[in-house]
């Protein structure tokens, strides 16, 4: 695997509270990683501008909004979506297979196949635990939920689900190679584990099978965040080679 390769599959977290915070981790960051992912509260604030931004500086957008809603609406919203030119946007499984496929229809009918924005399914939140499910009447354990989730999402024509490190090679079997998996939660051997619990190195989760890997603090919280993001880099590659 080459630099490029490896660099092209780091989504860095935008996991702050102002535009112009925003603007300078992207100034410092575009040309380094892959992608920048937007979240529910700095699109809340700030909208489709802050996308507008990030695509300004020639980078690519994983708008991390998380739809569930009826059909209709999350596929007119996911259209919206695919207008701003995010790379990855995503919604929850739990909405169900109608709700997925309209949006693959969607994307089908007003987008060129070839640049269209990916769509992503969440399974069951990492937050989620056999309790949480019970308490909203899921009586299956977090494990089997997961797959299938995970397979109902690529039936309904989605191109592939966030989940934990953990959880990629029983995706994989599931699901097969050609379905995209975008793994938050990892930890390089340098950083602070923070609130990460079940975590991989990004380079183990590279290997396991992840296609991309959403990365925060580890690159926020360095001192020298560029040099976070090369050191990243560099294990994946030494990883894969
Ligand atoms: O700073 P850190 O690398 O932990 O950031 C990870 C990012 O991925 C955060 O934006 C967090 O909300 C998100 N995320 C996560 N675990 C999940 C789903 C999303 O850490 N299961």
């Amino acid at each position: 695997m080459t630099r490029d390769e490896a660099r092209s599959k780091i989504i860095f977290a935008l996991d702050v509270d102002s535009f112009n915070a925003a603007k300078q981790w992207v100034a410092t960051l575009a040309g380094r990683v892959g992608m920048f992912k937007v979240g529910k509260q700095l699109f809340t604030a700030y909208g489709p501008d802050i996308v507008r931004m990030i695509e300004n500086f020639g980078a690519e957008v994983f708008l991390d909004l998380k739809y569930h809603d009826i059909p209709n609406t999350v596929a007119m919203a996911s259209r919206e979506a695919a207008r701003l030119k995010v790379k990855l946007f995503n919604l929850h499984a739990l909405g169900g297979y109608e709700m997925m496929a309209r949006t693959r229809e969607m994307m089908d009918r007003e987008f060129p196949a070839e640049d269209r924005a990916r769509v992503l399914a969440v399974t069951i939140l990492t937050s989620s635990t056999e309790e949480t499910l019970r308490d909203v009447g899921i009586e299956h354990p977090v494990a089997e939920m997961v797959p299938r989730l995970a397979l109902l999402a690529k039936r309904a024509g989605l191109d592939g689900v966030v989940a934990s490190p953990r959880e990629v090679p029983l995706i994989r079997q599931a699901c097969g190679d050609d379905f995209l998996i975008v793994t938050p939660g990892v930890r390089p051997s340098f950083a602070a584990t923070d609130d990460q619990k079940r975590i991989m190195t990004p380079a183990e989760a590279v290997a396991a099978g992840a296609d991309y890997l959403v990365i925060g603090r580890p690159i926020s919280a360095a001192a020298d965040p560029q040099q976070a993001v090369e050191a990243i880099v560099d294990e994946i590659v030494d990883e894969m080679n």
